[in-house]
């Protein structure tokens, strides 16, 4: 499998990603993952930061929640645009602000605006550190992360090393700079943080998150599974298992037994290149997920 290596097994990392492009059911494995891990007693959060709020729907929740506990030790943060811009300006915006209005005539405001929306994958850089300092905290036991979809979240996945190598640039663009030697070293420092927080995003996406791919049993989703693959790798990121979603099982219908007998190469072939341990099939209920003891169901089959 095109995939880099994992220094822990799926089962033991605490922080979980399911990717795949829109409508393949990653809020609902999302859900299920975290009401699982609730019912056998750990402290989980599901965290969503898709602008459609389809976790908040199928929680029938109304508004906006911060780590709202919604069933025993199950709890939920629904996070918007302008909550990720309130956080990264508290948490880093004074001090990149720092460095460009050493070289830019800007006010703060308009900064903290063009920074958090204009800037493509701030918001997410921000949400992968904003979780891996959940994970430091250890609050949780788990924390499954319910994103946007796919071109979103691999866009995500490049900005720490982005970043990166943005900031190669700067301290030759500062070392030009007509400051005082004070200010010079105070704008170096910060330009170092950012890498080390880089780095340290990119790490912990390495090391401690578990990506689990989700797609459908049909050519076009299958087809899909490579270029996420390429793309993953090229951030030294591989992905945990498959989840095959929309699975037919039943065969005592003409219909449904078509239907299962078209879903069975796709099938084959997921298995065949990834192996039968790493391939999880969901199957296709007759209505859309809703209610607890469906999300339980698929909670169970993804927990294997
Ligand atoms: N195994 C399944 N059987 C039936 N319906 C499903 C299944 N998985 C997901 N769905 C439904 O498909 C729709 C999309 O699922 P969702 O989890 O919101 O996808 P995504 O988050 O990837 O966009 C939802 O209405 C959901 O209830
Ligand atoms: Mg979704």
């Amino acid at each position: 499998m095109n995939a880099s290596k994992r220094p822990a097994p799926e089962a033991a990392r605490r922080i979980h990603v399911f990717l795949g492009k829109g409508g393949v059911g990653k809020t609902t494995c999302s859900a299920a993952t975290a009401l699982h891990r609730a019912d056998a007693g750990a402290r989980s959060l599901v965290l969503s930061t898709d602008p459609t709020p389809s976790l908040s729907h199928l929680f029938e929740l109304e508004g906006r929640h911060c780590e709202r506990e919604v069933l025993p030790n199950l709890y939920f943060t629904e996070f918007g645009l302008a909550d990720l811009r309130d956080m990264w300006d508290e948490q880093f915006g004074h001090e990149v602000y720092a460095v460009f209005s050493s070289f830019v005539d800007v006010d703060y405001r308009s900064f903290v605006e063009f920074m958090t929306s204009v800037l493509p994958g701030l918001n997410e850089e921000f949400m992968v550190d904003f979780i891996r300092r959940l994970a430091v905290e250890a609050r949780y036991e788990h924390v499954v992360w319910d994103t946007a979809p796919l071109g979103q979240t691999l866009a995500l996945l490049g900005m720490p090393r982005l970043l990166g190598e943005h900031l190669k640039l700067a301290p030759r663009i500062y070392s030009h700079l007509k400051t005082s030697g004070e200010r010079r070293e105070s704008v170096m420092d910060v330009i170092r943080k950012w890498q080390d927080l880089s780095a340290e995003c990119m790490g912990f996406l390495q090391r401690e998150v578990s990506f689990s791919l989700v797609t459908i049993p049909e050519a076009l989703s299958v087809l899909q599974v490579d270029s996420v693959l390429e793309e993953l790798a090229r951030h030294g990121l591989g992905i945990d298992r498959v989840v095959v979603n929309n699975v037919v099982r039943v065969t005592d219908s003409p219909f449904l037994a078509e239907k299962a007998a078209k879903q069975r190469p796709h099938l084959d072939r997921l298995r065949g290149r990834f192996g039968e341990s790493r391939v999880v099939e969901v199957p296709l209920f007759p209505s859309e997920v809703r209610g607890l003891d469906r999300l339980r169901e698929i909670g169970r089959v993804l927990a294997g």
